[in-house]
């Protein structure tokens, strides 16, 4: 592989992990933002410093179009790709019985919509090179129920439906396509939760913590590697022994 990866939602948390290890490891990256832009400079400052070549792009990604644009800027500055790690997703946890319309939209707009929009927009460049490689950050959420996390919970199972049959669309070409599945992740999103919950959720999780974002990157770039070639359409665990 040449390297080149596009990353979505790549400024904080889980995605600002896999685009340092991603440098670390020799690739070229573009990554997408939101609304955290200064967040986004200070990371392109920091990792060029250290020799990194990266650059962010804004996009809202549910909206197919800036979807596109956001492939195709990232096209240009990479001269190519080989990688894309969908990662941008958001949380409006609440039961059921109470959960608002754009609420529920919101959360399968971004993460399951938001991966349809990408996805669409590169996998043709993919077949057409013979060569590429997706990587969908799920959630233990989409193997599992959780209360008061219906939309989650249906996005996340939606983006394993979709990974497993696009794995299968693609396997002939030799382009992998594998979720990760992280447990509960110290990041912004897991601080939302308040704190009596966190520890009843430390007190579920066999190993007794949260995992870090570097141990998520870790297995996205293992995944991203040759070494991995040969694995396609499965579902990644890391969690704690929480699905166990
Ligand atoms: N933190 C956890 O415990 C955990 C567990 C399982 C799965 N995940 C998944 O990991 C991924 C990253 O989560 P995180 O914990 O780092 O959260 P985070 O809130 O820190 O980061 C989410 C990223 O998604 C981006 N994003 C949100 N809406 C977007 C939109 N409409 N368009 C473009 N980008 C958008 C944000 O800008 C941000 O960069 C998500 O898909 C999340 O569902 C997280």
């Amino acid at each position: 592989m040449d390297k080149k990866a596009i990353v979505t939602g790549g400024s904080r948390g889980i995605g600002a992990a896999i685009v340092e290890t991603l440098v670390r490891e020799g690739f070229d990256v573009a990554f997408s933002y939101n609304v955290q832009k200064t967040m986004a400079e200070a990371m392109i400052e920091r990792l060029s410093q250290q020799g990194g070549r990266l650059a962010a792009f804004q996009a809202d990604l549910r909206q197919f179009a800036q979807a596109a644009a956001f492939i195709n800027q990232a096209k240009e500055f990479l001269t190519g790709v080989d990688l894309l790690v969908n990662n941008a997703g958001i949380t409006r946890d609440r039961s059921l019985f109470i959960m608002g319309e754009q609420d529920w939209r919101d959360v399968i707009d971004t993460n399951l919509n938001g991966y349809f929009n990408t996805t669409r927009n590169i996998i043709g460049y993919f077949y057409k090179n013979k060569r590429g490689c997706i990587i969908n950050i799920a959630s233990v959420s989409g193997l599992n129920g959780i209360a008061g996390q219906t939309s989650y919970c249906a996005s996340k199972a939606g983006i394993i439906g979709f990974t497993r049959a696009l794995a299968k669309e693609s396997a002939r070409l030799g382009i992998p396509v594998n979720c990760v599945a992280p447990g509960y992740v110290d990041t912004e999103m897991t601080r939302a939760i308040p704190e009596k919950h966190i520890h009843d959720i430390i007190a579920m999780i066999p190993m007794k913590r949260m995992g870090t974002v570097q141990e998520v990157a870790d297995l996205v770039a293992f995944l991203a590697s040759d070494k991995a070639r040969y694995i396609t359409g499965q579902v990644f665990s890391i969690d704690g022994g929480l699905t166990s």
